[in-house]
């Protein structure tokens, strides 16, 4: 028995492969390609192997999930019965989590855009948090609740200082002053928590040192004008979990308690929003060659419209129709969108006989690339979830139109 992509529930046995025990060839036989298969069992584990870690570190630390890596319902329906909670950002995902059974104290929303809809759903369903990206929301969150006669607990998010990065609030010395005014007319919100995400598939721990450098220059800012904030959120950006191995993961964590430590980071709780880390490697694209090219090129009959570059996975290609072969041979491999822009892979170490109709497994793809996928008119993909060793049909382009909230 050997994993494959480094996966424990993708399995080569002798030519044969399984994903979570359910035989490669009985899925081929049975169903057309694409395919998106999706697997519960490594969800769970996922989500196990990051709340151990980070429990075994942390007496208060608090889980959100990041609806927008992977929002489809049966996804969102096993992370809620894991007990972790939603991190969201927009109305149709908000709609999901309470329809789903989310409790609103395990619920946080906030994004670049609050809609007035957003904000009212928010407040009325008494939800944790209201992350704010932007001082002008401030406002808007303070007279909607006024509204209802509630105060409203809120994050501020700040810019993490990454490099050209836009989103969040960039605070000095001078425009702290500014805040604290504007807020301190603000009777319906309470500053609670503070949030720096610093970018995505982060595997290195400096990475991990910038966010915390910049959480503490901000928690500094706001003590300074007198606004004393209890709980620091992190946000997400782990890779995925075969990418970043629990033992990898323990190390950041470790790493991450001894900075806040240097930082002089005094917190009540710690809160993290992973995405990618749970999803990630519980999905994969089963797909064909439908084309082979001069200069070792093939195509797959995906494309960047449903495995987009923009949800950054690290992608894996196998040949599953020659699985012993050794894959050593620099192979590019492009998608079917007709435009030359869509390669999936440039040079990369695939098998020395390119066959059209061989079956390729792409990993990886679990977390955004639904997200990212775009209208291109190809029919979309069947979605598998497997379960308990069996293959569920999660959705159905021909019944079920398409996998958009509303
Ligand atoms: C604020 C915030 N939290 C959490 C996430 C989830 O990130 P990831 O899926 O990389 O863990 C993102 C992703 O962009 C984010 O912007």
């Amino acid at each position: 028995m050997k994993k494959i992509a480094g996966n424990p529930y993708i399995i080569k046995e002798n030519e044969d492969i399984f994903l979570d025990s359910v035989s490669l060839d009985e899925i081929i036989n049975k169903f057309r390609t694409p395919l998106l298969i999706l697997m519960e069992s490594r969800i769970r584990d996922n989500i196990n192997t990051f709340i151990n870690v980070f429990n075994s570190e942390f007496d208060n630390f608090h889980c959100y999930y990041s609806f927008k890596a992977n929002f489809l319902p049966e996804i969102c329906k096993i992370v809620h019965s894991e007990g972790i909670g939603a991190e969201i950002i927009g109305l149709p995902e908000l709609r999901l989590a309470l329809k789903l059974g989310f409790p609103s104290n395990k619920i946080i929303v906030g994004g670049p855009y609050l809609s007035k809809n957003l904000i009212e759903l928010s407040i009325k369903n008494r939800i944790k948090e209201i992350i704010i990206y932007d001082l002008n929301d401030l406002k808007k969150v303070n007279s909607i609740a006024q509204k209802y006669g509630y105060i409203q607990d809120i994050c501020i998010r700040v810019n993490s200082q990454k490099y050209k990065s836009k989103l969040g609030i960039k605070l000095d010395r001078k425009k702290i002053k500014e805040f604290a005014k504007i807020y301190n007319n603000y009777q319906n919100i309470k500053i609670k928590s503070i949030l720096s995400h610093y970018t995505t598939q982060m595997n290195n721990i400096s990475q991990f040192k910038q966010n915390i450098s910049s959480i503490a220059y901000n928690l500094h800012l706001f003590s300074e004008v007198g606004i004393n904030i209890n709980n620091i959120n992190l946000g997400g950006g782990f890779p995925e979990a075969t990418i970043m191995p629990q033992n990898q993961l323990k190390l950041i964590a470790m790493k991450i308690k001894s900075l806040l430590k240097e930082y002089k980071v005094d917190f009540k709780k710690i809160y993290f929003e992973p995405g990618r880390y749970f999803l990630g490697d519980a999905g994969l694209f089963i797909t064909k060659i439908v084309r082979v090219g001069e200069n070792r090129w093939i195509f797959l009959n995906i494309g960047n419209h449903i495995c987009p570059k923009f949800a950054k996975c690290s992608l894996r290609f196998y040949n599953a129709s020659q699985i012993n072969e050794p894959h050593k041979y620099k192979t590019s491999i492009a998608g079917i969108i007709p435009t030359d822009q869509d390669v999936l892979a440039k040079d990369y170490f695939f098998t020395e006989n390119l066959t059209k109709g061989d079956k390729v497994l792409v990993t990886n793809i679990g977390a955004y690339c639904l997200t990212f996928s775009n209208r291109f008119p190809y029919l979309l993909p069947k979605i598998f979830l497997i379960s308990n060793k069996n293959i569920n049909l999660i959705f159905d382009p021909s019944t079920d139109g398409d996998f958009s909230l509303n």
